[in-house]
C-alpha cells in the first residue's frame, strides 16, 4: 500500500478545527482508495511564536522538504502584530519551497446559493492561476528620511538573487516606498502552467491580468513573456484584462472565464472576489504548487480568530484543499471522491454551517462529508 508523508500545520484561530476535519476526510478516502497517510504535525503559528520567538526552523524545513506535501490550516492571531506570522510562516514557506503557482479554482457547487443574480454552477467554473513568489510580495521597501540616505534591499529566490543599492535624496516630510519585482523566468513558468492547465482541462481561452497601462515596467515584462509563451499554444485564444476591469467582469459575466493567470498581488485580490461568487470564503480552496517540489494546500480564508474554538467555521474550503492535495500527489480518484462528497452534502442541504444559512457545526460538516465517502 502506498504511503504519503504529509506535513500538518494547523496554525492559528480556527485552523486546528478545520484541519482536523480535513484530516478526517482524507483518512476516510485513504481507507476507501487503499493508500496510507503518515501525518507529521508542526506547531508553527502564534502560540509557538509567542512561547519561543521562533517562526520556522531550518530542521523542520529540511524535514518537510522530504515529504509529499504540506497541509495548512490558517495563520494570523490578534496577539501578534499583523504580518509577522503571515510573512514569517506562510509566505516564508511559499518562497522556501518555491511554490510558484497559487492555484485557485472558482467553482460554484451544485446547491450553493450564489450572490450573483441568475448565475448557476455552469456559469461559474474557472481557474485562477496566481503567481506566488514575485511582484509586490518580494517584500522590499522602506521609509525615506528627509535628506540623503542609502538603503540596501535584497531579494533571495530560488531563481535569482537581486540587490538594490539605493541612494535616496528626499525633501518631502514622510515618504515610504515598496518595490515590486518580476522576472521573465518567474513569469514564464507560471504563464506556461496556466496554458498547460487550460490544455489539460480542454479549455479554449487563457486570460492574462495586469495593469500594464500604469505599472508598465513590471507588467510590460509580464505581457512580453505572455506573448512569447502563447506562441507554443497556437489553438488557444488569449487576451489581456486590466485588473480593475476583471473585477467588474467576474460579477457581470463569470461564465466567460476559463483560465485566468495573474501576477501575485492582483491574483490575491481577484481570488477573494472569486471566492464570493462561488458562495463565500468558506468554500474556496487553494494550492501553493511547485510542480517539481513540495506543494502546500490551504483554504483561501484566514484564521478568523473571533470564531476560534467555537466549532462553527465551515471546513469545506480546507477539505476541498485536501482534494487539491490528493490530486497533486497522484491520488486523483481520492480527490474526486472528496469533491463529489462535498457536492452531495451541499446538494442534500441537510447539513449546513452558519455561513450557508444553517446551524451545523464544523465537525458536523466534516462528519457528513466523511459519511458520504464511506457510504
Ligand atoms: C492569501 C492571503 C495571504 C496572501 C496573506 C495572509 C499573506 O491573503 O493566501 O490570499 O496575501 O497571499
Ligand atoms: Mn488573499
Amino acid at each position: 500500500m502506498k504511503t504519503h508523508n504529509i506535513a500538518l500545520l494547523p496554525g492559528d484561530g480556527i485552523g486546528p478545527e478545520i484541519i482536523a476535519e480535513g484530516k478526517k476526510v482524507i483518512e476516510a478516502v485513504a481507507e476507501k482508495e487503499r493508500f496510507k497517510i503518515k501525518w507529521r504535525p508542526y506547531p508553527f503559528g502564534a502560540d509557538h511564536y509567542l512561547a519561543t520567538k521562533e517562526l520556522l526552523n531550518e530542521d523542520a524545513l529540511k524535514e518537510m522538504g522530504k515529504m509529499d506535501a504540506i497541509y495548512l490550516g490558517a495563520l494570523g492571531d490578534p496577539r501578534v502584530q499583523p504580518g509577522i506570522l503571515e510573512k514569517g510562516v506562510l509566505l516564508a514557506l511559499r518562497f522556501y519551497f518555491d511554490e510558484y503557482v497559487n492555484l485557485r479554482p472558482i467553482k460554484l457547487l451544485e446547491g450553493v446559493e450564489c450572490p450573483l443574480k441568475n448565475k448557476t454552477p455552469k456559469d461559474i467554473d474557472f481557474h485562477v492561476v496566481r503567481e506566488n513568489t514575485e511582484d509586490f510580495y518580494v517584500g522590499i521597501g522602506g521609509a525615506i528620511p528627509k535628506g540623503k540616505s542609502k538603503q540596501l534591499l535584497e531579494v533571495k529566490r530560488t531563481l535569482y538573487n537581486v540587490k538594490f543599492n539605493l541612494d535616496i535624496e528626499a525633501d518631502g516630510d514622510e515618504l515610504a516606498y515598496q518595490i515590486g519585482v518580476l522576472s521573465s523566468k518567474g513569469s514564464r513558468r507560471v504563464i506556461k502552467y496556466a496554458f498547460e492547465l487550460a490544455k489539460k482541462k480542454h479549455k479554449t481561452r487563457v486570460t492574462a491580468v495586469d495593469k500594464a497601462n500604469v505599472l508598465s515596467n513590471i507588467y510590460g515584462l509580464w505581457r512580453k513573456v505572455f506573448e512569447e509563451v502563447k506562441k507554443d499554444y497556437p489553438g488557444m485564444e488569449t487576451e489581456y484584462n486590466f485588473v480593475d476591469a476583471i473585477t467588474m467582469w467576474f460579477v457581470k459575466q463569470p461564465e466567460y472565464y476559463q483560465v485566468v493567470v495573474a501576477p501575485n498581488m492582483f491574483g490575491d485580490i481577484i481570488t477573494d472576489l472569486g471566492a464570493m461568487i462561488q458562495g463565500g470564503l468558506g468554500l474556496a480552496p487553494g494550492g501553493n504548487i511547485n510542480p517539481d517540489g513540495i506543494s502546500m494546500f490551504e483554504p483561501i480564508h484566514g484564521s478568523a480568530p473571533k470564531y476560534k474554538g467555537m466549532n462553527r467555521a465551515n471546513p469545506i474550503a480546507t477539505i476541498w484543499a485536501g482534494a487539491l492535495m490528493l490530486d497533486e500527489i497522484g491520488q486523483e480518484k481520492g480527490a474526486n471522491d472528496i469533491v463529489k462528497a462535498i457536492e452531495e452534502v451541499i446538494k442534500e442541504g441537510k447539513v449546513r454551517t452558519k455561513d450557508l444559512g444553517g446551524t451545523a457545526t464544523t465537525s458536523d460538516m466534516g462528519d457528513a462529508i466523511t459519511g458520504k465517502i464511506s457510504e
